[in-house]
């Protein structure tokens, strides 16, 4: 039986926040879902051998607060057994879902199996979601770090962010996957026939080769014919690539068949894209401000710089903005920040 979980709730066309790594942290999700209340947040994506090695950092990209729910999990990687320990990882943290990420082109990830890789490995592919299936179900017929086998190191940071929401219950978790439509050419249909012979509540296409990485312009018409196969056997199909705006969403939506779309670079420095309106410069220096403190709120300060990209994203289309542009590339603590922008 396929658990569908929020899925099932969600009003639609569904239009969520896409994963995105370096950028779409929780202090950033946090912000989207304020302003913009998407119907769904993602994680950047997380290492699976990296959770199952026992790596407390590898946490971090497991934060969120509980305004972005519902808020799904993504992992990557390449052996099952470690999609197994990072699941069950996922589950007692309190996600509301977990997604396996099968679209990442980098060389670094592809070179490891991982990513955009398995849908040259379609063995591989469907072992990762049985055991990400397995690693779900055993937090929540059991409960136990211990018997999922979640290494010990990170266990008093699980259980003190678990403690932070209340020690929610054990839920069965649906699972989703997200992709590309090929390696070096489509092959949407056998590939999306493939991963639904795994009980999926949901896909993602991306509608892009590996090949392309974020060249060319997405394939909706592509997107359109893995999402009608996808449909048939009862999944929720997201379509992503290039969404620029609510209306061009609608639009996608309705002439290419699918369940909503998820939007990535065009939220860049504008949550308020999901509530279909355009902010003023005195609401970006707010909502930027606040970013900014938010983010040093949860990570102490720690590798701050990354905000950066985000204060300028906000300043984006406004001409006046070209010398604050120049003084936040310059910051490196909040108080910086609050000098240029407070
Ligand atoms: C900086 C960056 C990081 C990304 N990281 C991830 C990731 O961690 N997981 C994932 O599934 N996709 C990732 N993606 C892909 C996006 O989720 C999305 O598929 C892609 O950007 C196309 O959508 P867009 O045109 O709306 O941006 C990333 C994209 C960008 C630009």
């Amino acid at each position: 039986m396929t658990i569908r979980g929020f899925w099932e709730h969600l009003t639609k066309p569904i239009i969520g926040l896409a994963p995105m790594d370096g950028v779409s942290d929780a202090a950033f999700r946090y912000i989207v879902a304020k302003y913009g209340r998407p119907s769904l947040t993602i994680t950047e994506f997380t290492a699976a051998e990296g959770i199952r090695a026992g790596a407390v950092r590898v946490l971090d990209d497991f934060r969120f607060s509980p305004l972005e729910r519902p808020v799904v999990a993504q992992i990557f990687g390449a052996d099952p057994s470690a999609f197994a320990v990072a699941a069950s990882v996922a589950a007692a943290l309190g996600f509301d879902g977990v997604d396996v990420n099968m679209g990442c082109p980098a060389k670094n990830v592809t070179q490891r199996g991982a990513g955009a890789a398995l849908i040259q490995d379609p063995q591989r592919a469907l072992q990762i979601l049985a055991a990400t299936r397995q690693g779900i179900d055993r937090w929540y017929e059991t409960g136990s770090l211990e018997a999922c086998g979640i290494p010990t190191s990170l266990h008093p940071e699980i259980l003190s962010r678990r403690e932070a929401l209340g020690n929610p219950a054990p839920q069965p978790l649906p699972l989703s996957v997200k992709t590309r439509l090929g390696y070096e050419e489509s092959t949407i249909e056998s590939w999306v026939h493939t991963l639904c012979s795994h009980p999926l509540a949901a896909l993602t296409i991306h509608g892009r080769t590996l090949k392309q990485l974020y060249t060319g312009s997405a394939d909706w018409e592509a997107i359109a014919r893995g999402a009608h196969i996808a449909r048939e056997a009862g999944l929720l199909v997201l379509g992503n690539g290039d969404v620029q705006s609510l209306e061009d969403a609608g639009v996608r939506i309705a002439t290419y068949g699918v369940d909503g779309v998820l939007i990535g670079r065009a939220s860049f420095g504008n949550p308020w894209l999901f509530q279909g309106r355009e902010a003023n410069w005195e609401e970006r220096r707010a909502v930027a401000l606040e970013h900014a403190r938010y983010l040093w709120e949860i990570t102490n300060g720690h590798a701050f710089v990354r905000i950066r990209k985000h204060l300028v994203d906000y300043c984006k289309g406004f001409e006046g903005a070209a010398d604050t542009r120049r003084l936040l590339m310059r910051t490196e603590t909040l108080a910086d920040v609050e000098a240029v922008l407070g």
